[in-house]
């Protein structure tokens, strides 16, 4: 079996030895310890950790002010996530198509998307390739808020700027099959310091100070509730398993990096394979391994390969096709993004990957091609 993803965390480490020896076991000072490091490695003055991706995203949008009508600009090839989090605040998803190269949001789709009515254009660093922000926050409005959608990447830089340099807020996700991960979790960084506060507020329930800051120097420092919140805050339970993983980035990220370009090396051989193009000028990240094939015979290759017990995924199908949204928004336009989406799978990617099983998944789709079993 060819696993999809393996997680690096030590079993034989003790990662929540210090959290259970202290009082904190919910956002307390593992959370602050992993804070300053975030803060630390992408220049930001302020990050807060959450519980997911997705509840930071909200917790950014309520305390943008966010209201019915408002309209988010989103890839339309990305993680549901990104949609539905518009959704929940009412807001309207306007769907950027991808570029036919390097997958990510066209930025001439995105420009021509921009009405008086855009609030927020939130790209996704898809795959751990960078978007450029860069070429985007030179061409819109300073009223326009740059979420970036940082899931898929934890290192890279553009133009020898960090990772969320030119934007508002930059959002990572630590779920089960990051290439950091805490099972759940995820985290929000800037340098906006009037909305961090109303984002650390909102994500607890809308009380100004957490249950860590209420008792500073044995002394009761009272709350109150200005506006109402929801709970999305980390847990220092969860917090703890982040600190090795953030400062080992570096070396896992190498490794990725080489493995990335030993399987793709390989796969260029079969002329019937395309890879996402990357950016010049950037230093990306590697977390996933997508590919695309023709879209007739996509399904066909997953079912070979996971009958082979190879385990293949598809990031992602256009969201515009996703029948929820096809129903309610009929988008017709994003047509590289619902190319994409039939073309494309993910093979098994991560640190732990040997090179036996680099060769099999080589030859198992050179099997599938030269035989044609479709
Ligand atoms: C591109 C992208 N954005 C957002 C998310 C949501 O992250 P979370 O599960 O932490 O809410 C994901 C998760 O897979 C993702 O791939």
């Amino acid at each position: 079996m060819i696993s999809f993803y393996k997680h690096n965390l030590n079993k034989n480490k003790n990662y929540l030895n210090k959290t259970i020896s202290g009082q904190y076991l919910t956002s307390g000072p593992m959370c602050e310890k992993v804070e300053s490091l975030l803060k630390k490695k992408f220049s930001k003055k302020f990050a807060y950790l959450t519980n997911s991706w997705t509840n930071a995203a909200i917790a950014i949008l309520l305390a943008l002010k966010i209201k019915k009508g408002d309209e988010i600009i989103i890839p339309a090839c990305t993680f549901v996530a990104c949609a539905n989090v518009i959704e929940m605040i009412g807001g309207k998803v306007i769907f950027a198509d991808i570029d036919a190269k390097t997958k990510l949001m066209d930025i001439n789709d995105c420009l021509n998307k921009i009405t008086n009515k855009t609030k927020v254009i939130m790209p996704v660093h898809l795959y751990g390739n960078l978007f450029p922000t860069f070429k985007l926050k030179k061409k819109i409005r300073k009223n326009i808020f740059i979420i970036e959608d940082s899931a898929h990447a934890f290192s890279g830089e553009y133009n020898n700027k960090p990772l969320g340099f030119y934007s508002d807020f930059l959002i990572f996700s630590f779920y089960a099959t990051k290439s950091i991960t805490c099972g759940e979790g995820g985290a929000v960084l800037s340098n906006n310091k009037k909305t961090m506060e109303k984002i650390r507020s909102i994500a607890n329930n809308g009380m100004s100070k957490p249950a860590f800051k209420r008792f500073e120097n044995n002394k009761y420092k009272p709350w109150d509730v200005e506006s109402f919140g929801f709970k999305a805050n980390l847990s220092d339970i969860n917090a703890c398993l982040l600190k090795d993983q953030i400062l080992g980035y570096k070396k896992l990220s190498n490794k990725k990096k080489k493995i990335y370009f030993k399987l793709k090396k390989k796969l260029s051989n079969l002329k019937q394979i395309e890879f996402p193009s990357n950016l010049r000028n950037n230093d990306r990240d590697f977390y996933l391994f997508p590919i695309g094939v023709n879209r007739k015979i996509r399904n066909r290759l997953i079912e070979h390969l996971t009958s082979k017990k190879i385990f293949v995924t598809v990031n992602f199908k256009s969201i515009t096709n996703l029948s929820f949204y096809k129903k309610k928004y009929k988008v017709k336009n994003c047509l590289n993004s619902i190319k994409w989406g039939e073309e494309t799978l993910s093979l098994p990617f991560h640190a732990k990957i040997k090179e036996k099983e680099i060769n099999t998944i080589y030859k198992e789709i050179n099997f599938f091609f030269k035989n044609q079993i479709y």
